[in-house]
């Protein structure tokens, strides 16, 4: 049981960026986010940079919940460019969204700037995953990630429940 709790602080940094996937912009949000996160304990088993690509999206964070990653966090498409796909994809893969954090999110992000509401940021559950979508930019991402990090631990524990099935998977496969 005491495994479990381990692992169940297991996370992945995904930054979705054409730029930061073409080498052409240096991912400043996802080493924000990942720094932020094991500041607080949580141990980042994957960094990625993808770009502005739906199904590749959807497929990398379908791959992380079948290996029972505990936390995905995102970072960036979250906005109404037209190449900003996030938050569609992050839909088409969770079972039930967290409205609650996404809102927390926005409404904090609007005491800092108006431009807050224009984020389509999605929270949600699939099996025992959790998923997180931030902004971009580093700034906008540490102030959203703020926001959400006090109810993480209660709502991985929430999710756990029995956290033994994702956790005999890592005992087989490491
Ligand atoms: N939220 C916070 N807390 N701080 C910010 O500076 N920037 C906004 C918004 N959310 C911002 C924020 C801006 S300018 C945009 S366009 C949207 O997030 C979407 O960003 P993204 O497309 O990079 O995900």
């Amino acid at each position: 049981m005491a495994k479990a709790k381990t692992f169940r602080r297991n996370t992945a940094v995904v930054t979705v960026s054409d730029k930061g996937a073409a080498g052409e912009r240096e991912d400043r949000s996802g080493a924000v986010v990942s720094e932020l996160l094991e500041g607080a304990g949580f141990e980042i088993l994957s960094r990625r940079i993808i770009p502005d690509d739906r199904d590749r999206l959807e497929q990398l964070l379908n791959e992380l919940c079948d290996e029972c990653v505990s936390l995905i966090v995102t970072t960036g498409g979250t906005g109404i460019s037209p190449r900003d796909v996030t938050p569609e994809a992050t839909m088409a893969v969770i079972d039930k969204e967290i409205p609650g954090m996404a809102e927390a999110m926005r409404a904090e992000s609007l005491k800092v700037t108006p431009h807050a509401m224009i984020s389509r940021a999605v929270c949600g559950l699939k099996g025992k995953s959790i998923i997180i979508n931030l902004p971009g930019s580093p700034k906008a991402a540490r102030e959203c990630l703020d926001v959400v990090m006090p109810a993480l631990g209660h709502a991985m524990d929430m999710v756990a429940g029995d956290a033994s099935e994702c956790a005999q998977m890592r005992e087989k496969t490491t």
